[in-house]
């Protein structure tokens, strides 16, 4: 694993964009697996500085979301849908055509996750790139004592929602389930980028990054991909 770490946080940003730039201008038509949460915010703020900066065009972009809420529409300013046309598409040429997430409205979630897999199994990600959750999770990936390598429907542990609570006006309003790329729709990647900031993952960056690769830590299984980058804060880096 190429472990970098930064003294400043907007210098990880912009590492993590040039990373994303540079494949976008080396490869135009680049599949990218994308990723929600707090982390990636100032990614893709830096992003799309970059891009205007440097002219760097998305028109030939496809991207692939790791997870999404069930029962959130994307309108809903919770959803992941919503977040992604905010945070980003909205502010790229990307047509919005060639941006797909797992859709947590589908009637019938199974047969949409078979779908989005066999989308994914063809699209092959160039780049995915990923938050680390504070119980070890990737996309929704809980611990568990087996993990699903498809995309599927996931109960959220209650932690994961109570973590998630401060988007939403109170932890009621947080969903009991998404649907999530599998670890093995994660690993299929060419590249993974993981980036995780902050004090409190601390102990998880530890567990995921030298800690023995079990399942209940999913991002420990990230040891076993032979392209992953690696991007920490000082704080977040702290016990390695
Ligand atoms: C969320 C998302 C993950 C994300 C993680 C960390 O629940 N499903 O994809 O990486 O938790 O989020 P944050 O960056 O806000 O700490």
């Amino acid at each position: 694993m190429d472990i970098r770490i930064f003294e400043d946080n907007q210098e990880l940003d912009q590492a993590a964009a040039r990373l994303i730039a540079d494949l976008a201008k080396a490869k135009p038509d680049a599949v990218l697996g994308l990723a929600t949460g707090s982390t990636p915010v100032g990614i893709y703020r830096s992003l799309i500085e970059t891009a205007a900066a440097e002219r760097v065009s998305f028109k030939r972009i496809t991207t692939y979301n790791l997870d999404e809420y069930v029962g959130l529409t994307p309108d809903n300013e919770q959803s992941y849908a919503y977040y992604m046309n905010q945070h980003l598409f909205s502010k790229i040429d990307i047509p919005l055509n060639q941006t797909f997430l797992p859709d947590g409205m589908a009637d019938d979630l199974d047969a949409f996750c078979a779908k989005y897999d066999r989308m994914l199994e063809s699209a092959r990600v160039d780049l995915q790139l990923l938050g680390l959750g504070h119980n070890g999770h990737i996309g929704f990936n809980e611990p568990d004592r087996e993990l699903t390598a498809g995309t599927h429907v996931v109960t959220l542990d209650e932690a994961t929602r109570e973590a998630n609570a401060r988007f939403f006006a109170s932890l009621d309003e947080v969903p009991k389930q998404a649907v999530t790329m599998g670890v093995g729709s994660i690993l299929k990647a060419a590249r993974i980028l993981l980036v995780v900031r902050g004090a409190d993952k601390a102990e998880v960056v530890k567990r995921a990054l030298s800690g023995p690769v079990t399942t209940d830590c999913p991002a420990s299984l990230l040891q076993l991909h032979a392209d992953v980058t690696v991007l920490l804060d000082k704080e977040a880096a702290s016990l390695l």
